[in-house]
């Protein structure tokens, strides 16, 4: 019997399969049970004899049930493991990884420059009224300032926003002074498309009002500006200009070396100026109160596109907002 359990033992080739024989050799209704049973008719000596024997391959059978049972799991184990193995000589599969959008990088650059420097970066919104859009700005309805603007009216008298310049209002009628903000933002204009006009595009304002706020302060936050996105060499450049909204006004240009090309240049990024007296009365009014009466403070804005363009030698505005990817992916590594 054992020769033959061997055999079948060694044949199962699933831990199910070897259960069955085990039931067959060794279970309730077994051979070896069987034999086992015929004892009791045995006289006692025969009895004995063959009881011994029968155990004798009742252990030899539960060894050789046990071995082949350990085999048939070691097998399976190294079935799985080879079948769930990971080769990690392979290359890997590649990962499509995002990344910001040019304007959304240079937004967050300076505004961590502007966090550096205390300020806090606030968010306007982008449809407005006429009134903070142009009027409490000094720019009233007959100002030939409006016409530079030509603006998308909804038709319920509100504006796309022209410029981020009415959160200065905003500002003002939810909080005191001092401060000192910047914000970020989409601005609209009825522009006809071209190479350096987009109908959308985005810019910062800065405004900051506090006791002794003088012109110096705004030239040397700029400088300081200039510093953070072009290097510690840049410097910038003040010309007289005019805004409604602020007096004296003036635009401002950074001095800029290009690190491909060696070229220097002055680029013109936008307006600045004090914060005019009817901007502070027009809050007053806005607010019931004369907590703004005698403020002073400084406004700039600058526009992002135009600073991308240059700095990146992005030839057209429109680039920025076709969403090609073979424009977005040059600006997904590190920038400079
Ligand atoms: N709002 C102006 C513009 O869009 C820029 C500006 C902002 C000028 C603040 C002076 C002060 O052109």
């Amino acid at each position: 019997m054992v020769n033959e359990a061997k055999i079948e033992i060694d044949a199962s080739s699933s831990l199910n399969e070897l259960q069955e024989v085990k039931v067959k050799y060794l279970g309730k209704k077994g051979l070896l049970t069987a034999e086992l049973k015929t004892l009791g008719s045995l006289e006692p000596e025969a009895r004995k004899a063959k009881g011994a024997a029968v155990n004798m391959v009742k252990n030899e059978l539960e060894m050789m049930f046990e071995a082949r049972e350990t085999a048939l799991k070691d097998a399976e184990l190294a079935r799985k493991l080879s079948s769930e193995a990971l080769d990690v000589s392979l290359p890997g599969i590649p990962f499509q990884a995002g990344g910001f959008h040019l304007i959304t990088r240079i937004i967050d650059d300076l505004s961590d420059i502007y966090r550096g420097m205390g300020y806090a970066v606030v968010q306007g919104q982008e449809v407005e009224d006429e009134l903070h859009n142009f009027d409490a700005l000094n720019i009233p309805g007959y100002h030939p300032a409006r016409d530079q603007w030509d603006t998308f009216w909804l038709k319920d008298n509100r504006v796309l926003r022209t410029h981020t310049s009415p959160m200065q209002i905003r500002f003002m009628e939810a909080h005191e002074a001092p401060f000192k903000i910047v914000v970020p933002g989409k601005v609209f204009r009825f522009e006809q498309t071209d190479a350096t006009h987009e109908a959308m595009f985005h810019q910062l304002e800065g405004l900051v009002v506090g006791e002794g706020i003088t012109l110096a302060d705004q030239k040397g936050t700029l400088a300081e500006m200039a510093k953070g996105l072009f290097g510690s060499r840049a410097k910038v450049r003040f010309q007289p200009s005019y805004y409604p909204f602020t007096e004296p006004s003036a635009d401002f240009a950074v001095y800029w070396e290009n690190p491909r090309t060696g070229a220097a240049k002055w680029l013109e990024l936008g307006g600045c100026g004090m914060v005019h007296p009817r901007v502070f009365e027009a809050v007053c009014k806005l607010r019931n109160d004369d907590k703004y009466a005698h403020a002073r403070g400084f406004a700039f804005g600058l526009g992002i596109e135009r600073l991308a363009m240059i700095k990146y030698g992005i030839p057209d505005i429109r680039y920025f907002f076709q969403n090609d990817l073979r424009v977005l992916r040059q600006f997904r590594g590190n920038l400079d």
